[in-house]
């Protein structure tokens, strides 16, 4: 089996994270921070270690600002919903996963917030001019995508960054695709909130993400409870993290994220994205050999120069389609007769798809995780470049005429 959909969650994990949740389930199970005996106090110490794998991750001086959620949805929300209020204006780019869009659209209906969506430019995955002459004095909130899930793409969040803060807009990141695949520091390039998901980059289980949120950022919590502190209240607690974590957390799901951290942390973030950007110039090369192939983003730059400009610009991620057949029928070949993982079709970003004219067909996308080999990608494409010629021998019907057509 070769799994090349990491993008959508990564597998496999760390063998470090089946063993700390594992361990947790047999020997801990504990309800943490809401008794006094043992095993509650152990499951806390589970849940105080990942918050503070992750501070040291992402250089957050005060862990108790990383809020843990349910997943990457989850953050996004709390940082949309718990801010946003009617009459308000937001700015975000055209590459926005629905996990941003459709709050933003929720909002615009429901209480009249105003969504101004800025396309990119022939430099830059957003138009850095358009978005500063679209901030108006209603403007509250500028969120951005920090790798595109269709392409892979950077968009220039520490110029959005800049902008924000002259115009004193708070700004939110969505790091889905990223934390824990590149070195990213909010307290250095002025985020304001960053929501990230535990089960991509970061290795942990799915069901887990966070969010960070930068001192004196008040948001509206999406929820109140039982919080294990201040009992005696029925008040919600007013102190982070416990403002916006209410409920018994998934702790054994935050084992398994924190050592997924742990890892990340022993073996350098440096190391991981180094690994990662050899596989994807790999890949991208590879993939440009296949005849009738278009590869999306980075405006379609070929591997070599999209890599050769300094700086990141990309994740590893890779978006295509090959002429005349169909992005979800390759991938169900794939995985049918060959017993690759591939992701299909939209990828939850509409948008993207319009901005890149692949709306509503979508494209093939390949997401590498740092556990991928060289002999993987040469599977895959040795894979590709046989299909055409084995299917067409084989056409039964209308549709696989269609699909398997000669390019
Ligand atoms: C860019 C981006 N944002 C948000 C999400 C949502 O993440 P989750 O499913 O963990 O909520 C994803 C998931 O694919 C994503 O790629």
């Amino acid at each position: 089996m070769i799994y090349f959909d990491n993008a959508a969650t990564s597998f496999p994990k760390p063998e470090t994270v089946y063993r700390a949740m594992e361990n947790f389930m047999k020997n801990i199970g504990g309800n943490p921070g809401r008794s006094g005996h043992r095993l509650s106090i152990e499951s806390a110490k589970i849940i105080y270690q990942a918050r503070k794998n992750l501070a040291k991750l992402f250089k957050v001086k005060d862990s108790s600002r990383i809020i843990f959620t349910a997943n990457a949805t989850e953050a996004l929300n709390l940082g949309i919903k718990g801010l946003l209020e009617p009459g308000d204006e937001v700015i975000t780019s055209a590459f926005e996963h629905n996990s941003v869009m459709r709050p933003l659209r929720t909002l615009e209906k429901e209480v009249k917030v105003k969504v101004k969506v800025i396309p990119p430019s022939k430099s830059e995955t957003v138009d850095l001019e358009k978005l500063e002459e679209n901030i108006t004095k209603h403007t509250k909130l500028i969120i951005s995508i920090h790798a595109s899930n269709v392409t892979g793409d950077l968009m220039p969040i520490e110029k959005i960054g800049k902008i924000a803060k002259k115009h004193n807009v708070y700004f939110m990141v969505d790091a889905a695709q990223t934390a824990g695949a590149l070195p990213l520091y909010p307290e250095k390039i002025g985020i304001d909130l960053l929501a990230f998901t535990g089960h991509k980059a970061l290795f942990g289980p799915q069901g887990t993400g966070g969010l960070y949120i930068k001192e004196r950022v008040e948001l509206k919590p999406l929820k109140q409870g039982g919080t294990g502190s201040n009992s005696e209240f029925e008040e919600q607690p007013d102190f982070l993290p416990d403002k916006y974590e209410s409920g018994t957390p998934n702790t054994v799901g935050i084992a398994g994220l924190g050592a997924g951290v742990k890892f990340i942390l022993e073996e350098g973030i440096e190391k991981i994205k180094k690994r990662k950007k050899e596989l994807t110039e790999y890949l991208l090369t590879k993939l440009e050999t296949i005849k009738g192939i278009k590869i999306y983003g980075n405006k379609n730059l070929p591997a070599h120069r999209s890599f050769s400009e300094g700086g990141e610009n990309k994740t590893s991620i890779v978006s295509f389609n090959i002429k005349n057949l169909s992005s979800s029928k390759i991938s169900q070949i794939l995985s049918e007769k060959h017993d690759i993982m591939t992701r299909p079709g939209l990828h939850c970003a509409p948008a993207a798809h319009k901005t890149l004219g692949t709306f509503p067909e979508g494209t093939l996308r390949i997401s590498l995780s740092y556990f991928n080999t060289e002999q993987e990608i040469n599977q895959l494409v040795k894979t590709l470049k046989n299909f055409q010629i084995e299917r067409c021998k084989q056409i039964k019907t209308d549709s696989d005429r269609y699909l398997f057509a000669s390019i």
